[in-house]
């Protein structure tokens, strides 16, 4: 048995860092969420979970939260996200997620925070000459995104290497899914993920799904992706945490399996038993045609192992969601 932890979560209130919070919270562990509620919601936590709503940019309110006792461990979910607007903004997100990210082990550090999670991406892989993509893959951002999330990974090598701050960096590729008691899900505004745009295309909630391109280098001409379960990714932090015991670590987090979007779109379709209008359009400037992780290392490291492997499965879980919730959070359209 592990003993109850006491963490510090930022970004806690978003979709993949609540699940992550429901996880913690569901083992006994005291979590508090550092957020701005800009992309997150109150909703997406337990009301007992203390929330403190401030900008990781408050170097006040952060020092003052770091310092308040001992923490076991800050997990880092807070960042910007879109690799299309990092494209349109790349020091915007340098800044913001780079940036502050180093201030935030800098924080770490001086308060003596032993271990650290770090939300991390497929993007620092760009485009892979090779699959699946392993730890040892070659390392090429592919946007502003991607190396943000590097400059995290190598300051905490270097947190590491001087402070002893252990560390985890976990590089999820396709999160998606929904809690399975539905306590939270997928609500971000504007919404610009595949999955969840698919289901509503599907529900009437929006007219249809645009395809980004059907000529690439695949079976069926559309991009592949890793979709991964979020509540799989859940349980991936919490293997990850314990492992921290041993040293720190970096991990490719994925189900191992691709999927295209033509499959993604069929999936949704046969889970819910409509059709989805389509239109397929030019490629999204930046798409790789293919990522596909291999995790074989958390997996003979830890244990863990994806418990969602269908994709329909996936799917299924994010259709329930939506359609208890058809406004996502609160009373927003
Ligand atoms: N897609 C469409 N139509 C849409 C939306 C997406 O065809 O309306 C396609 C995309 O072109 C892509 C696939 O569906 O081929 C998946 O797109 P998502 O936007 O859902 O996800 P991405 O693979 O672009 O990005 C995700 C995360 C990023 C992360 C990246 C790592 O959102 O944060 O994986 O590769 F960096």
């Amino acid at each position: 048995m592990t003993q109850p932890v006491r963490v510090l979560v930022t970004g806690g209130a978003g979709f993949v860092g609540s699940h992550v919070v429901w996880a913690l919270h569901d083992r006994g562990d005291e979590v508090v969420v550092y957020d701005n509620l800009r992309q997150g919601h109150r909703e997406a936590l337990p009301t007992s979970v203390e929330l403190v709503e401030a900008e990781l940019a408050d170097e006040t309110t952060l020092d003052a939260t770091l310092g308040r006792g001992r923490w076991d461990g800050v997990l880092h979910f807070a960042a910007l996200s879109l690799v299309g607007e990092s494209m349109q903004r790349p020091f915007h997100y340098l800044t913001e997620n780079g940036g502050l990210g180093i201030r935030l082990i800098d924080a770490c550090v001086r308060h003596k925070v032993g271990r650290f999670i770090l939300s991390s991406t497929a993007a620092l892989f760009g485009n892979p000459e090779t699959l699946p993509i392993t730890e040892t893959t070659r390392i090429d951002p592919g946007s502003p995104y991607g190396e943000s999330k590097l400059m995290i990974e190598r300051t905490l090598y270097w947190a590491d290497r001087i402070h002893r701050l252990r560390y985890a960096c976990l590089r999820y590729f396709n999160a998606a899914g929904a809690d399975a008691d539905g306590r939270s899900g997928e609500d971000h505004r504007p919404e610009t993920h595949l999955i969840p745009l698919v289901i509503d295309a599907a529900l009437g909630l929006r007219p249809e799904i645009t395809v980004f391109g059907n000529d690439y280098p695949t079976p069926d001409g559309t991009c592949i992706r890793d979709y991964v379960h979020v509540s799989d990714l859940a349980q991936a932090h919490l293997a990850a945490l314990a492992k921290l015991q041993d040293g720190s670590v970096t991990y490719n987090l994925g189900s191992g399996t691709g999927n295209s979007v033509l499959e993604v779109i069929r999936s949704v379709e046969r889970v819910s038993g409509r059709s989805v209008p389509m239109r397929v359009v030019g490629r999204r400037p930046g798409d790789p045609a293919v990522l596909v992780a291999s995790s074989e290392l958390i997996r003979s490291q830890t244990g863990w192992a994806p418990r969602f492997t269908q994709l329909d499965d996936i799917v299924a879980s994010a259709l329930a969601w939506r359609r208890r919730n058809p406004n996502g959070y609160g009373n927003a359209a």
